[in-house]
């Protein structure tokens, strides 16, 4: 029996590097509360990123409800059904009502061309996901929220190092929030952060996410415990001397399975076209009604050669009970994710993905593997 093959695998690097990190942290004896590892990795993060101003969280989960405090959103927030939960749950999370919107058939991320028509008087802000690590289009995204006066907040969990036609996508938008989970590409087992335009909204959050503490005697707001801890710290900071390494590896397997699936009726490989330097975090692929199984038919014969795919985004977030009464979750009002949900299927990608498994996962699609 071959050993199972997920749709990702951590970046792990060796051991050994890790222990002086370690050490140090036995030696100072800080584990926690914005430390020398937490302060050097939000340095770090910004000059690697090209972003000015970083503040680390436990999770993006945390970091999203926290970024909608400190800008305190209320009312309706537009956001797109083709994302993990997480993105909608942060606004239920602050009595925030979503309000779903469609997305582009090509990028699946939130088309600015259905947006308008679903602002109301209660809507505060819109609340994009860069799906995939492909860009927005932040421009006309953020020329409606001109024109409207409202807030933008990315969640931008997929988009560690991606730039767009102007640098680091992480600058657009009133804040961008990362995610360091251990599936991401960057990741600090647990993590993330959000990017700030300036150094006065920083430190909001950073009172935000530290119970809202100023001084030893001082509470300024209900702020919640986001810190991310100094092991975690530490480790985002070993991870970043690789990162470059790990991007350069997924470039190529995405470049592999593209040549490998370009001629196969049925399969659509996603995000090809694009100008932008995505990060290759994932390989989408819709499998189209002109292929021979269906997409549920083909995930299940992975499966059965130990091929675990995964089907992001499917369910879509407004078909979830606490979503689904909303009139923004009906399918008619989103036809082109309901229809992506339908076909989406992602494919194994990480840095130690072995070219022979890479081979055998392109010949079960193609046919050649029964
Ligand atoms: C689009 C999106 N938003 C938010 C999250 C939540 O991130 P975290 O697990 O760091 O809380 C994730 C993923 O895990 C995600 O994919």
């Amino acid at each position: 029996m071959t050993k199972p093959i997920f749709v990702t695998q951590p970046y792990l690097p060796p051991l050994e590097e890790f222990t002086p990190y370690l050490q140090k942290i036995w030696d100072n004896k800080i584990l926690t509360n914005g430390g020398p590892f937490h302060q050097q990795l939000e340095k770090e993060l910004c000059e690697y990123l090209g972003v000015k101003h970083i503040s680390l969280f436990t999770n993006a989960t945390i970091g999203l409800v926290t970024a909608l405090q400190a800008l305190r959103i209320t009312g309706e927030v537009i956001t797109t059904p083709y994302s993990f939960v997480a993105t909608a749950h942060s606004l239920l999370w602050n009595g925030i009502k979503p309000v779903f919107v469609d997305v582009d058939p090509k990028t699946l991320n939130l088309d600015p061309a259905k947006i308008e028509a679903a602002i109301t008087p209660q809507t505060t802000a819109i609340m994009p996901v860069h799906c995939y690590g492909q860009p927005c289009d932040v421009d006309a995204i953020q020329k409606i929220a001109d024109n409207y006066n409202l807030k933008v907040i990315y969640d931008a969990a997929h988009a560690f190092g991606v730039k767009c036609h102007c640098g680091s996508v992480l600058n657009h938008g009133d804040l961008s929030v990362l995610s360091f989970h251990a599936t991401k590409v960057f990741n600090t087992f647990e993590g993330g952060a959000i990017i700030s335009p300036d150094a006065k909204t920083k430190q909001r959050i950073d009172h935000l996410k530290n119970f809202g503490f100023v001084d030893e005697i001082t509470v300024v707001a209900p702020g919640i415990n986001g810190k991310m801890s100094e092991l975690n710290a530490a480790f985002g900071l070993l991870q970043l001397k690789h990162i470059d390494a790990a991007m350069v590896r997924r470039k190529e397997i995405d470049h592999a399975y593209r040549a490998a699936l370009k001629d196969v009726k049925g399969i659509t490989c996603l995000n090809g076209d694009s100008t932008s330097e995505t990060n290759h975090s994932y390989f989408p692929i819709l499998v189209e009604d002109d292929y021979p199984l269906s997409r549920d038919e083909l995930y299940q014969k992975l499966k059965d050669h130990g091929i675990f795919a995964r089907r992001y985004f499917y369910p879509l977030i407004s078909d979830f009970p606490m979503y689904r009464s909303l009139p923004s979750a009906s399918p008619d009002n989103l036809p082109v994710a309901t229809a992506a949900a339908q076909k989406i299927m992602c494919l194994p990608i990480y840095p130690n993905l072995e070219i022979a498994d890479q081979i055998r996962i392109a010949q079960i699609i193609r046919g050649d593997t029964k």
